[in-house]
C-alpha cells in the first residue's frame, strides 16, 4: 500500500522527523530558509499533509493549490501565520504544539527582564572591548528586579508560567487578560487589573497574549505614555502587538527604561533606529530554541499530521469543528 504524502516546509528536529519518514512519503524543503510563496504553492501540490512553520503564510491560495490536504500542522503555539478561519471553511484540521514550549518560553521571558534591568548585554559588550578598568560605584547601574511589580498581559500557560516564576523573586503581580481567572491568579497572588492601570502600576510588564485583531498594536504611542519612565518592556508573544516604531521613539525619548525584544513586527527586519538602541536587549525569535523544546515540538507536529492521515482526531487540533470522526 502507499505511504500517505506530507509535505514538510523546512527540516525540523529528529524526534519529528523520524515519526513522519516511518509512516510517509515525506517532501522536504531542500533548503534551510523559509520556503518562498511560489515553493509553498508547489511544494503543497499532490500532498496529504502540510507541516508548517510559523514564518509561512498559509492563507486560502495555498489551501486551494490542494483541495485534498488533510491537516495543515504548524510547529508552533502560535498560529496567526495561518488563515484559520479559510481552513475550517474548507474543512481542513489545523493543529499547533501547545503546552511543550509553556516553561522554556517562561524562562526566556525571565532572560530578558534579568538582561535588561541589570544592562547584562550592556555590560558584556563593555567588558569584551577592554573597557572594564576595575570596579566602580557608578558602573552600569540597572535597577531591582526583585520585590518590584509585574504586569503580565495575557495570563494563560505561559504568561502563568512567567508568574510562578515571579514569585520567587518577592513581585507584586498584576495580570491583565480577556478572562479574570481567580483561582489561578490565587496561586500566585495575582492581581487582576484592566491594562491601563496595569500600565500605569507595574515596573515590568511582559506580553504573552496572542496575535488577533484585538491585540494588534495593543502596546503603543498611548499606552507607553501611560508607563512609569522606570519601566521594562519585554516581548516574546508575537512582534505586531506591539507598535515598534512607537517604541523606538519611547525607548529614544526615555520614555520607558528599556525594552527586551524576541520578537519583531516584520520578522527578520527591525524598525529604524531600534538596533542602535543601548537600552533595548534584541534576540532573534528564540523563546522555544531548547533541543528538548524543538525536539517536542517536532514530536507533537508528526502526531498531529499522522493523526489526521490515519483517521483520528488531531491531539491539539485547533478548530475541533471541522473534526466528524472519533
Ligand atoms: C511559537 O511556538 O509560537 C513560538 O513563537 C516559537 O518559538
Amino acid at each position: 500500500m502507499s505511504k500517505p504524502k506530507v509535505y514538510v516546509t523546512r527540516l525540523i528536529p529528529d524526534d519529528g522527523m523520524k515519526l513522519l519518514y516511518e509512516k510517509c512519503e515525506v517532501t522536504l524543503n531542500p533548503h534551510d530558509r523559509v520556503a518562498t510563496r511560489e515553493e509553498l504553492l508547489a511544494g503543497v501540490k499532490g500532498q496529504d499533509a502540510m507541516l508548517c512553520l510559523l514564518t509561512d503564510k498559509i492563507d486560502a491560495e495555498i489551501m486551494d493549490a490542494n483541495p485534498n490536504l488533510k491537516i495543515i500542522a504548524n510547529y508552533a503555539v502560535g498560529y496567526n501565520n495561518i488563515d484559520v478561519a479559510a481552513a475550517t471553511q474548507r474543512g481542513i484540521p489545523v493543529s499547533n504544539t501547545p503546552g511543550v514550549l509553556t516553561d522554556t518560553t517562561a524562562d526566556l521571558a525571565w532572560t530578558l527582564i534579568m538582561a535588561t534591568a541589570r544592562r547584562a548585554v550592556e555590560g558584556d559588550k563593555f567588558t569584551r572591548a577592554g573597557k572594564f578598568k576595575g570596579w566602580g560605584p557608578m558602573l552600569l547601574l540597572g535597577q531591582d528586579v526583585h520585590h518590584k511589580t509585574l504586569g503580565i498581559v495575557g495570563f494563560g500557560r505561559i504568561g502563568q508560567a512567567v508568574a510562578k516564576r515571579a514569585t520567587g523573586f518577592d513581585m507584586k503581580i498584576l495580570y491583565y487578560d480577556k478572562f479574570k481567572m481567580p483561582e489561578v491568579a490565587a496561586k500566585f497572588g495575582a492581581e487582576y487589573c484592566e491594562l491601563d492601570e496595569l500600565l500605569q502600576r507595574a515596573d515590568i510588564i511582559t506580553l504573552h497574549c496572542d496575535l488577533n485583531e484585538s491585540t494588534f498594536h495593543l502596546i503603543g504611542e498611548r499606552e507607553f505614555g501611560m508607563m512609569k519612565k522606570t519601566a521594562y518592556l519585554i516581548n516574546t508573544s508575537r512582534g505586531p502587538v506591539v507598535d515598534e516604531k512607537a517604541l523606538v521613539k519611547a525607548l529614544q525619548n526615555n520614555m520607558i527604561a528599556g525594552a527586551g525584544l524576541d520578537v519583531y513586527e516584520d520578522e527578520p527586519a527591525l524598525a529604524p533606529g531600534l538596533a542602535e538602541l543601548d537600552n533595548a536587549v534584541l534576540l532573534p525569535h528564540i523563546a522555544s530554541a531548547t533541543r528538548e523544546t524543538r525536539g517536542a515540538m517536532a514530536r507533537i507536529a508528526a502526531e498531529n499530521v499522522l493523526a489526521a492521515l490515519e483517521g483520528r482526531k488531531p491531539p491539539t487540533i485547533v478548530n475541533p469543528e471541522v473534526w466528524k470522526g472519533n
